[in-house]
């Protein structure tokens, strides 16, 4: 038996297999009136085909717990009912194909407010539907990007409420697995790395400061989050800064955190915080560092970024560096993905019945 297709369960949800589709935004929800925010066939179509192309777990995209912490007018959100009604038409479906139905919850942080990436991608102006970015520090991702305005300990506070809200709401929409949004240089990376935190109050400086963030959106989840179902944290392992920024050694520390604060599987990406930066990517380029915390915790890893092949997933788990691998852009290529993995290493998948003369 293929170690892609074996079933994998945290606290009572069991993920039928190892091949995950990570979060992807869409940038297609629309950007106002009554279902702003919300999914549509679009996002019905894209994630349904996935399901039945046999993905073990779906974790839908970066989802707004605010309208100010999308990252584009564009992204779902799920900050009011009638967001969570049209989830529920997504949930509902994917859990009648055997994949389980995972949500990322996110805050953009200073990252906020920029145009459709096929359009180029550029910060917008509150004139031009935009807003104010927030962050914790008045730091620009870069000079394209507008200063954002610095959070007060009252927003700070009002933002924690707003991820229990949403995971509240991501619960009532069907979903099992939770997702909190910590990497690629939004609001709660930009918490933690030191090269976008020049807090002096209670929220930056120390290592214990930067992360004081994270761990209490954490909680604020883990506590309306039902305790038979997994919370995940998706972290940046590192900025690949040479110096003044998150580092692996931080990632893994953190990762003793997360795990004494109920988070029960880190999702380890790099890179988003720093601009400018040079990342050797290639394939599988992120393994080392979900393996890294892998041996160095008892915390469960899922590792991402450049994952293609099926021998290469395969060995990523037998070689014990992750417990589950998440294609991104190859599922985007191929949504049946992993019926084709099962085909080649020989696993089983469930196949839609419709789907049966070509099993
Ligand atoms: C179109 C697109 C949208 C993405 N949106 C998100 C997102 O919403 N949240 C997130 O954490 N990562 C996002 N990512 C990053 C992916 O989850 C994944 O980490 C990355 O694509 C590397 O994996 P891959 O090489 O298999 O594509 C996105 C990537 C792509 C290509």
């Amino acid at each position: 038996m293929s170690a892609l297709f074996e079933p994998f369960t945290l606290r009572d949800v069991t993920i039928p297999n190892r091949v995950w589709m990570p979060p992807m935004c869409q940038y297609s929800a629309a950007p106002d009136g009554p279902g702003t925010g919300a999914p549509n066939d679009w996002h019905f179509a894209h994630y349904a085909a996935r399901a039945t192309g046999g993905a073990g777990l779906i974790i839908v995209e970066a989802t707004g717990v605010s309208p100010e912490g999308r990252i584009t007018p564009y992204d779902l959100g799920i900050w009011n009912d009638t967001q969570v009604e049209a989830f529920r038409r997504i949930t509902r479906f994917l859990v009648s194909q055997g994949t389980v139905p995972g949500i990322q919850l996110a805050h953009a942080g200073r990252k906020a407010s920029t145009d459709q990436p096929w359009k180029g991608g550029a910060p917008l102006t509150p004139g031009a539907g935009g807003w104010r970015p927030l962050g914790p520090s008045a730091l620009p991702y870069n000079e394209d990007h507008p200063v954002p305005a610095e959070l007060t300990g009252h927003q700070i506070t009002e933002i924690v409420a707003q991820f229990a809200d949403a995971a509240r709401r991501a619960l009532a929409a069907g979903f099992e697995v939770a997702e909190i949004h910590g990497a690629h240089g939004y609001l709660i990376g930009n918490f933690l790395s030191p090269h976008s935190n020049h807090r002096t109050d209670a929220y930056g400086g120390s290592y214990e400061n930067r992360t004081r963030f994270a761990l209490e959106v954490v909680d604020a989840v883990r506590e309306v989050w039902p305790d038979d179902k997994p919370l995940f944290f998706r972290v940046s392992a590192t900025d690949w800064l040479e110096e003044g920024g998150w580092t692996a050694d931080d990632t893994v520390r953190l990762a003793h955190d997360l795990r004494a604060h109920g988070i029960d599987l880190l999702d380890v990406s790099t890179g988003g915080n720093a601009s400018g930066v040079r990342i050797p990517v290639g394939p599988g380029y992120q393994v080392p560092f979900a393996a890294r915390v892998k041996a160095e915790t008892t915390l469960p890893v899922a590792a991402v970024g450049l994952i293609t092949e099926a021998e290469q997933a395969e060995k990523i788990l037998s070689n014990g560096e992750a417990d589950a691998v998440l294609l991104g852009r190859e599922l985007l290529r191929t949504p049946s993905w992993a019926r084709h993995a099962a085909r080649e290493l020989g696993g089983d998948v469930q196949v839609p019945d419709q789907y049966h003369r070509s099993v």
